[in-house]
């Protein structure tokens, strides 16, 4: 992944239960990335994930306000998406199109089950969990709880990563796409994770250390 982050279109999901170390590796993998790549952040908990910081970019808290910073030519931008149920939906909807029209860039998706299900999931959203690759976009889609989440997105995941989740039916979902034991999901130690290559075929364990304070 490193040799190639600055010129693959990858589609990555990074799953497990709360602070396991999913923004710690989403924050390493932007920071790797650095201005290699105009980025854009769905980011709901901008306030404890600070994603602007760590891209050096600017938050915004409307579609509008995001079109307009894009054409202003900003290239590292988080949108704060606010609002609850069907608006918030319609946010997340109106964002994918936006990201759609963004080739090239890198777009993370913080918590996937606020806007999908494992049965719905805005049209926009599946165009872009199944060809954004084409319109060379890497997609990052983080969740807790993977088996809320719609099931096209891990299926094209290019690699996934999982910590320790906290539900069997979590574990069972991530364990069908990256065939494995999902015990072997559900034992992981904090920070610990599998790691996937799709076109390798592997899983490959990893542990995440954070920042010292
Ligand atoms: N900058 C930091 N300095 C020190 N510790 C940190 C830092 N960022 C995160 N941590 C710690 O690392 C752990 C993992 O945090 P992380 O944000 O990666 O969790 P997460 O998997 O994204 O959880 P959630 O689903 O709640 O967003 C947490 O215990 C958190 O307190
Ligand atoms: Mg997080």
């Amino acid at each position: 992944m490193t040799a190639s982050i600055a010129n693959s279109a990858d589609i990555i999901g990074v799953v497990g239960a709360s602070g396991n170390g999913k923004g710690l590796f989403v924050k390493d993998y932007l920071r790797r990335l650095g201005k290699r790549r105009p980025i854009v952040v769905w980011s709901p908990l901008e306030e404890t994930d600070d994603y602007a910081t760590v891209i050096g970019g600017e938050a915004v808290t409307s579609i509008a306000a995001l079109v307009a910073a894009i054409k202003a030519g900003k290239k590292r931008l988080v949108l704060v998406p606010a609002g609850s149920g069907k608006p918030f939906k319609a946010t997340f909807d109106r964002f994918c199109r936006l990201v759609w029209e963004l080739p090239g860039w890198c777009v993370v998706i913080e918590e996937l089950s606020q806007v999908t299900t494992p049965s719905w999931a805005p049209p926009s959203w599946k165009k872009l969990s199944t060809a954004g690759r084409h319109r060379g976009l890497t997609i990052i889609g983080t969740s807790q709880r993977p088996a809320q989440v719609d099931k096209d997105f891990f299926g094209n995941c290019s690699e996934l990563r999982t910590y320790a989740v906290g539900y069997k039916s979590d574990a069972v979902a991530m364990a069908d796409t990256m065939f494995l034991d999902y015990r072997d999901v559900l034992k992981l130690p904090k920070f610990h994770y599998i790691h996937r290559d799709k076109a390798a075929g592997t899983n490959t364990p990893g542990v995440v250390h954070p920042p010292q304070k």
